[in-house]
């Protein structure tokens, strides 16, 4: 880990951020964008949960930059609620939820099968659902004034012919957040970005999330 008051240099931005002392989690870190923004959140002080399916890419993390890794396959609804109990006993807390984990999927109206639709939407949207309701219930009986951030995609308004599940489950989550964010609590924050385009990894995120974080968690 680097100095604990950073100054980062994104895009021209400078930024001092300290968050030591918050608990992020982090879906998806063992690759792209999630990785990225969990090495971020740790060099910036805070104490990161990370979940994926390549556990040998999460241990890797673990050890190199002290992300806890929890092996979960966010298809699979029984292994997201046993890693929401374990969650919400062993950790208790959390200042910000960020649901980032997807995959594409390359299917048209025409070829998409039952079995890859209920998988998207599994991954696309009842894991996100169901974290980010833990995530609001802890945050509330807790006291903590967080934030829940839902990774979209810009196809969910432009859409690519051949990413049918993809695109309708994307356009879901934007929905989901914007109906999450019209409930009212003054601990709870939700706010949907949506990834256009990753420029340079390792540095977008810190665009899109540094901010946030800072101003925020
Ligand atoms: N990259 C872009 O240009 C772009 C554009 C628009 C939107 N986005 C959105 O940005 C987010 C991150 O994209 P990325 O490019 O960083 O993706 P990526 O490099 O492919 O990484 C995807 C991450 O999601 C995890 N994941 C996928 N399926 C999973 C499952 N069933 N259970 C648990 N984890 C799973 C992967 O973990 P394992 O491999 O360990 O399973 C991996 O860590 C996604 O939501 C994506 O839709 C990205």
């Amino acid at each position: 880990m680097g100095s604990l008051f950073n100054t980062l240099r994104p895009t021209g931005l400078t930024m001092s951020i300290d968050l030591r002392g918050k608990v992020v989690l982090i879906t998806g870190v063992t690759h792209g964008i999630g990785e990225a923004t969990g090495r971020l959140l740790r060099q910036l002080g805070a104490t990161v949960y990370g979940v994926g399916r390549d556990e040998a890419r999460g241990r890797a993390l673990e050890r190199e930059v002290g992300i806890v890794f929890r092996r979960v396959d966010l298809t699979r609804r029984q292994e997201v609620l046993d890693f929401i109990r374990w969650f919400e006993g062993e950790v208790g807390v959390i200042h910000a939820l960020i649901n980032n984990a997807s995959r594409n999927s390359r299917y048209s109206i025409l070829n998409t099968t039952l079995e890859e639709w209920d998988s998207m939407i599994e991954l696309n949207l009842t894991a996100p659902f169901l974290l980010s309701q833990m995530a609001a219930r802890l945050m509330i009986s807790k006291g903590v004034k967080g934030k829940i951030i839902n990774v979209a995609a810009i196809q969910a308004y432009f859409p690519l012919e051949s990413s049918f599940p993809y695109v309708t489950t994307k356009g879901g989550l934007i929905a989901m957040t914007r109906s999450i964010h019209i409930f009212q609590s003054p601990n709870l924050t939700i706010k949907h970005r949506e990834i256009l385009k990753l420029e340079a990894q390792g540095c977008y995120p810190l665009d899109i999330l540094g901010e946030k974080l800072h101003l925020r968690v």
